[in-house]
């Protein structure tokens, strides 16, 4: 007993007094891990503009009753408020998504922007950058995206659905849904990392909530796309054509294929004249 009062102390401070505690020791574990499922994926406090805003000062930007009202339902001020709408025109259009958040969450979620306002708080978990992964990672994305390889567990490969460039296979069945050749410049690298982990998307949220992808799975996707977005865009600058988004890299290829097979003719045409002139003759 006499060895230890001041842990002793410390302990029965800590017990009395718990939120005290965590004020001292950073904010609510619990918050902390809702914001990395929920808004990491967009959003950073303090370190910068992401998919959607840096989140630092925007209580002080908009007042707090307008941030939780957004927060709990951004869909309903995307269209309507002049505030909001400046901001989704700054953000490529791109329109934060309704989360379903309980009000309690919110209140929680606000509090948490408005301590990390402040006081320095690690929200960035675990991720890694597009830009540390290999060629081979990019080549096994590849693979699995086009059902080479197959998905640990058991998801239809992406062809079945999408369609990308650099694929390596021509448009194939993807017409069911979207191109994914931009859908790294669409949705940015830890946007695009949340969605390959946790698809919010009503068709594939239904295929991938029961075979997840695995996080390797995941990385080597989005290192897939990332190569497809940039194949992609070369596309178009060697056509220097104001040519923009899935449609328009598919034109670009559907022009250049037209173009190398015309050469393919020219090349022909100059190798075989003359045996089609004596077979005709
Ligand atoms: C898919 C990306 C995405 C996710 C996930 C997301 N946001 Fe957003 N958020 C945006 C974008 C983009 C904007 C800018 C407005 C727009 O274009 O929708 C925005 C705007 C905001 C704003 C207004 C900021 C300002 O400067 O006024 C707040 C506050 C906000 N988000 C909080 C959150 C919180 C809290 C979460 C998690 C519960 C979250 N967001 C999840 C993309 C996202
Ligand atoms: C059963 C069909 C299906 C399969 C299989 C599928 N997807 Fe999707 N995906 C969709 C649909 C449909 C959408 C559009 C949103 C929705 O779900 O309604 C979509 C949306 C996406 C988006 C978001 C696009 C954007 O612009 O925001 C990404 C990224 C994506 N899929 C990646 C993949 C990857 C990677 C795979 C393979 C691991 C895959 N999908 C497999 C049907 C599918």
């Amino acid at each position: 007993m006499r060895r230890h009062p001041r842990v002793l102390a410390g302990v029965l401070f800590l017990g009395a007094f718990p939120a005290a505690a965590r004020a001292q020791g950073g904010p609510d574990p619990a918050t902390v891990e809702l914001f990395l499922a929920k808004c990491a994926s967009c959003h950073t406090v303090g370190k910068g503009d992401r998919v959607g805003p840096d989140l630092r000062a925007a209580i002080d930007r908009r007042g707090r009753p307008w941030v939780e009202r957004f927060v709990g339902a951004p869909s309903a001020m995307l269209d309507s408020d002049p505030q909001a709408r400046d901001l989704r025109k700054k953000f490529n259009d791109v329109r934060m998504p309704d989360l379903g958040l309980t009000p309690d969450q919110i209140t929680r979620l606000v509090d948490l922007i408005d301590h990390c306002s402040t006081a320095a708080c690690d929200l960035a978990g675990k991720f890694t950058p597009v830009m540390q992964t290999t060629a081979e990672q990019a080549k096994r994305g590849r693979d699995l995206f086009t059902g080479r390889l197959a998905l640990q567990n058991g998801a239809a490969p992406c062809i079945s659905c999408h369609t990308t460039a650099g694929s390596g296979v021509p448009i194939a069945g993807g017409t069911f849904s979207k191109d994914l050749t931009h859908v790294y410049a669409r949705l940015g690298d830890q946007g695009l990392d949340a969605a390959l982990k946790a698809p919010a998307f009503r068709v594939m949220g239904r295929v991938f909530d029961a075979r997840p992808l695995t996080a390797d799975e995941a990385l080597a996707l989005r290192a897939f796309l990332y190569g497809a977005n940039k194949a992609g865009v070369d596309a178009q600058e060697a056509l220097s054509l104001p040519l923009l988004g899935g449609a328009g890299a598919l034109l670009a290829l559907g022009i250049l294929n037209g173009i190398w097979s015309r050469r393919l003719r020219g090349v022909r045409a100059a190798l075989v004249p003359r045996p089609r002139q004596e077979s005709a003759s």
